[in-house]
């Protein structure tokens, strides 16, 4: 099949590519690379047939990079509520405009499968469990970007083009475009770099997924498109940990590690939530996420003790400053063309106390 990742080149991206190349996949990454500083795809994507250095809001851009595909993944964007919040805006065009100008796009071309990823962020703060059918509850910009993305491309798309939204569990493990500003990657290279983990508090839950596990549903998911639109949390029911919890496996991996208990923190995100995977074990029973939390502590932990990966606290680890990093030397601005305007405003009239 020929693929096109729209953000292939980030952190999820670059491993993806890989696992779909390894396949036998055409895979066509397009990424206007906004955090690096080395601008080689051919070291950072291994296995990909062809690279397009593009801006996700081109709409002329996607719609040459779409053609022929046999399907299009949306998973570029500004991801995190941190960096979502230094520059509203700019979150709304590139977590809502993007993916709706990539669907109107994948339409045009005759795309026939439409792949969205989205996060289980869109569940806020919840008592229980969730599932894919309990009515969203975004704590803040980025998450309502991703509930906003996944209602208006499902709607555009119903009916023309098989579609498929993702919401991802918080991701954990190594790739070629490293991110450390994740809760697992962050706690593990701070305990190898510095021997501390500082725990606030620690009671949140968070569903966790290895990198590679991700690009394994996403292989299985562009191998069986289906007519009606459908939505699949990513992760594994006995993924769902506490903060602590991840702290203490941090900490058996991380030898002379020291974890530092405080209070929790008012400011601190206030996401809590567990999550039902079922759907996704019953609909791809061999691609549910079976990779352990210790992988991805183990590889983390590897990389930073063997200097494979530098001092975690630099910019190209983190995309909140990452992003003010690259708005500073202007490698991505807020566009402000007609059409991400007009998007704009559509995003900002949504009434999400109406959800
Ligand atoms: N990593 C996680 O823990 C996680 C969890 C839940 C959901 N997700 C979702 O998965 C997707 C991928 O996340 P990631 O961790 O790989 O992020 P990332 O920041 O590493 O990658 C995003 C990529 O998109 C590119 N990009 C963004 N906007 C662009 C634009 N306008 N033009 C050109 N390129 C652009 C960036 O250059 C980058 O390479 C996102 O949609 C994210 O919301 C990720």
């Amino acid at each position: 099949m020929h693929i096109v990742l729209l953000g292939g080149a980030g952190y999820i991206g670059a491993v993806a590519t890989r696992h779909l190349a390894a396949q036998g996949h055409h895979v066509t990454v397009v990424d206007g690379l906004i955090y690096q500083r080395d601008d080689d795809p051919a070291r950072l994507l291994p296995g990909a047939t062809a690279f397009v250095h593009a801006d996700l809001r081109d709409p002329l851009a996607l719609r040459k990079a779409v053609a022929g595909a046999d399907a299009v993944v949306h998973l570029g964007g500004l991801v995190g509520e941190p960096a979502c919040a230094v520059d509203e805006r700019l979150a709304v065009e590139l977590n809502y405009a993007s993916p709706v100008i990539a669907a109107q796009a994948a339409i045009e071309e005759s795309v026939p499968h439409y792949v969205l990823f989205s996060s289980c962020s869109v569940y806020g703060q919840r008592e229980g469990t969730v599932d894919e059918d309990a009515t969203p509850n975004p704590l803040g910009i980025y998450a309502r970007t991703k509930v906003a993305a996944e209602r208006t491309a499902t709607a555009m798309l119903t009916g023309r083009a098989a579609v498929t939204v993702l919401r991802l569990a918080t991701v954990h493990g190594r790739s070629p475009r490293q991110r450390l500003d994740s809760v697992v990657n962050r706690m593990t290279a701070q305990a190898v770099w510095t021997g501390h983990i500082p725990l606030n508090g620690g009671s949140q839950r968070r569903p966790l997924v290895h990198v590679t596990d991700v690009a394994a549903v996403l292989a299985a998911v562009v191998s069986a498109p289906a007519p009606e639109p459908r939505v699949f949390n990513v992760g594994a029911d006995v993924r769902n940990f506490t903060i602590a919890e991840i702290a203490e496996t941090v900490h058996a991996h991380v030898p002379g590690s020291r974890i530092e208990r405080g209070p929790e923190r008012d400011e601190a995100d206030a996401r809590d939530y567990r999550v039902s995977f079922a759907k996704l074990a019953a609909t791809f029973p061999h691609a549910s996420c079976p990779t352990g939390l210790s992988t991805g502590v183990r590889e983390v932990a590897d990389a930073v003790a063997g200097k494979e990966l530098g001092d975690p606290n630099q910019d190209e680890y983190d995309n909140y400053r990452g992003l003010i990093a690259s708005r500073r030397s202007g490698r991505i601005a807020m566009l402000g063309s007609p059409e991400c305007d007009r998007l704009y405003e559509e995003c900002a009239a949504i009434d999400w106390s109406a959800l």
